[in-house]
């Protein structure tokens, strides 16, 4: 008999600046987590401290560039130099792009790739080699409905990284599910976050279209509104803590039953 797992208390979370990654931190927090807020925005990535500490638990901000695989490996074993082990490794740094295949370069694509597939691949190797010694852990990528249903017009390189992404966690639980590292991802749909806001910058400048176009956006999904990041978040603590012990390789869809439809 293994024993239970425990109660996660240390927590890497990249992309925690701003939106889902923000609001996983702070959710580990409530449960009273010390959570790396690895980010290469580093001021927004201070307040997401701040708002952790508000929460009941505590942190520390790592400014890194997931795509630079040496400081990313840096970052991890500082971590557990620190602490004694990681928990909980949360991928969620992620980047859309808006270009359809004939025009894109290979500049782009791989600025795309790297970010969503190359540094998510990395980080669990460099984890899974502590959580490997540690006797156990839970991964939760941030994939999307988009690697489930190419339900996303005019971004190849983005739904074809996160379909990798889904993939890659499926192959990564049946590997290390016997080692007690379970590797799970959540799927959102459409989430009202900076990236959203910031995509709808780039394709309308007009600030009455952008605001119909996202009034639109809202609309997309069954439930008739986007999810917010503590709704993602919640899903994320489910597959990062004891209370889905049982469950491992899921693609668990946040989308208000846009897949479903
Ligand atoms: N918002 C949505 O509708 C939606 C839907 C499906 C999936 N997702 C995924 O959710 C994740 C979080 O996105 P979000 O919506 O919260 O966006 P966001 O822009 O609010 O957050 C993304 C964070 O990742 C960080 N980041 C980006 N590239 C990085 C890099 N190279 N190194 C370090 N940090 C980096 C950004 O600084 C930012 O803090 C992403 O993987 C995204 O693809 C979002």
């Amino acid at each position: 008999m293994r024993p239970p797992a425990r109660d996660p208390q240390t927590v890497v979370v990249t992309g925690a600046a701003t939106g889902i990654g923000r609001a996983t931190a702070v959710a580990f927090a409530r449960l009273g987590c010390w959570v790396l807020i690895a980010d290469r925005n580093a001021a927004r990535a201070e307040e997401t401290l701040a708002l952790v500490r508000a929460a009941g638990g505590d942190g520390r901000v790592r400014a890194l560039d997931v795509t630079d695989l040496a400081d990313l490996r840096a970052a991890v074993d500082e971590v557990v130099a620190e602490r004694g082990r990681i928990d909980v490794l949360v991928n969620n740094a992620g980047r859309p792009m808006a270009i359809r295949i004939e025009d894109i370069d290979e500049a782009q694509f791989d600025a795309v790739l790297d970010v969503n597939l190359k540094a998510t691949f990395f980080a669990c190797k460099y984890v899974i080699e502590h959580m490997l010694v540690a006797g156990g852990g839970a991964i939760v990528n941030t994939a999307s409905d988009m690697g489930l249903v190419a339900g996303l017009p005019n971004q190849p390189a983005y739904v074809a990284s996160k379909g990798a992404v889904v993939l890659l966690t499926k192959a990564l639980a049946v590997d290390y599910a016997e080692q007690d590292i379970r590797v799970n991802c959540v799927c959102p749909c459409l989430t009202d976050t900076p990236m959203i806001d910031d995509f709808l910058a780039t394709q309308f400048p007009d600030d009455a279209e952008r605001a119909k176009v996202k009034a639109e956006l809202h609309a997309i999904q069954p439930i008739a509104r986007m999810n917010t990041p503590a709704e993602v978040a919640s899903a994320i603590v489910f597959l990062g803590t004891p209370a889905s012990s049982g469950t491992t390789g899921v693609a668990l869809p946040v989308d208000g039953g846009f897949v479903a439809r």
